[in-house]
């Protein structure tokens, strides 16, 4: 476990330590929300994530104007590499949301456009992430492109800490991009409150494509997360579905 990089000025919170427990439980409002084929995959099975058309990606993009924060998982900037502004509808800068990569092993790629300075950006990531030979350069080379770290969970991001963590920092709402992995973790941990998808006329197909909710899932009926159905519409060529997660 490596809770002693020479990090000189580079702030890295490390929550692993922080036993304290005010605010427990109080964590932003989650808003899930995927573009998907009508067989619930997020992207074929050679990532080709070409879902939404251009009135569903401006809806998406009035949702991230609209919250504190946005959350991907590495695997969505590793595969898709994105910028995570809003810029399909008219937006100054400081109408982008604090970016938050989930990033248990550091992997993030120094060139990744999510680490551009569009916006704040924090990545979570873990104790062990220390691990890798290379990571207190790439630490450094981090905190020159002023980019917060913050370290909770041992081997895999503590999902409920960061939550509360972040709500610490003011960041009372979140908009959830996925990717399924990711996806699973929020509902696993039940940190999401409401569902809002736009399902498109496709069918992609493949076992190895990403849906919306990947990960172990849950094994039976009872435990599932309940949904209610709180809107919907026609939107593009697709219906969008808005719900509320039953608690
Ligand atoms: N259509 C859409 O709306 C949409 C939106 C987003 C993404 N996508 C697609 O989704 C795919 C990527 O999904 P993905 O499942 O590969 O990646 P992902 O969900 O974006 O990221 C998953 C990674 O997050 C990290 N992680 C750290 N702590 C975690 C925790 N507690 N729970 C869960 N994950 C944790 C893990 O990597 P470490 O162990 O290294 O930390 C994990 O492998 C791409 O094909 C992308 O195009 C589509």
């Amino acid at each position: 476990m490596n809770n002693e990089i020479n990090t000189e000025n580079i702030e890295i919170e490390n929550n692993n330590k922080n036993n304290n427990t005010d605010n427990i439980n109080v964590k932003p409002f989650v808003i899930s929300n995927v573009g998907m084929s009508l067989d619930g995959k997020l992207a074929t099975i050679e990532n080709d994530s070409r879902i939404s058309g251009e009135d569903d990606l401006k809806r998406v993009h009035k949702i991230r104007k609209s919250v504190d924060g946005i959350m991907v998982g590495i695997g969505t900037v590793l595969k898709d590499d994105p910028r995570l502004t809003v810029h399909k509808i008219n937006a100054k800068k400081e109408d982008n949301p604090i970016r938050i990569v989930v990033d248990s092993n550091l992997r993030i790629p120094l060139n990744a456009r999510v680490l551009n300075d569009d916006a704040t950006t924090i990545i979570a990531t873990t104790e062990n992430m220390g691990e890798n030979k290379n990571i207190n350069e790439k630490i450094r080379e981090l905190a020159k492109k002023n980019i917060i770290i913050i370290k909770t969970g041992i081997d895999k991001v503590d999902l409920v800490k960061l939550m509360e963590l972040l709500y610490k920092k003011g960041i009372k709402n979140i908009l959830l991009e996925g990717g399924g992995t990711l996806n699973w973790g929020m509902f696993e941990n039940n940190l999401v409150d409401e569902v809002r998808v736009y399902i498109a006329p496709k069918i992609f197909g493949g076992k190895g494509a990403p849906t919306f909710v990947d990960g172990d899932g849950f094994k039976t009926v009872d435990e599932c997360i309940k949904l209610a159905l709180k809107n919907c519409y026609k939107l593009d060529d697709g219906i969008v579905i808005e719900y509320t997660v039953k608690k």
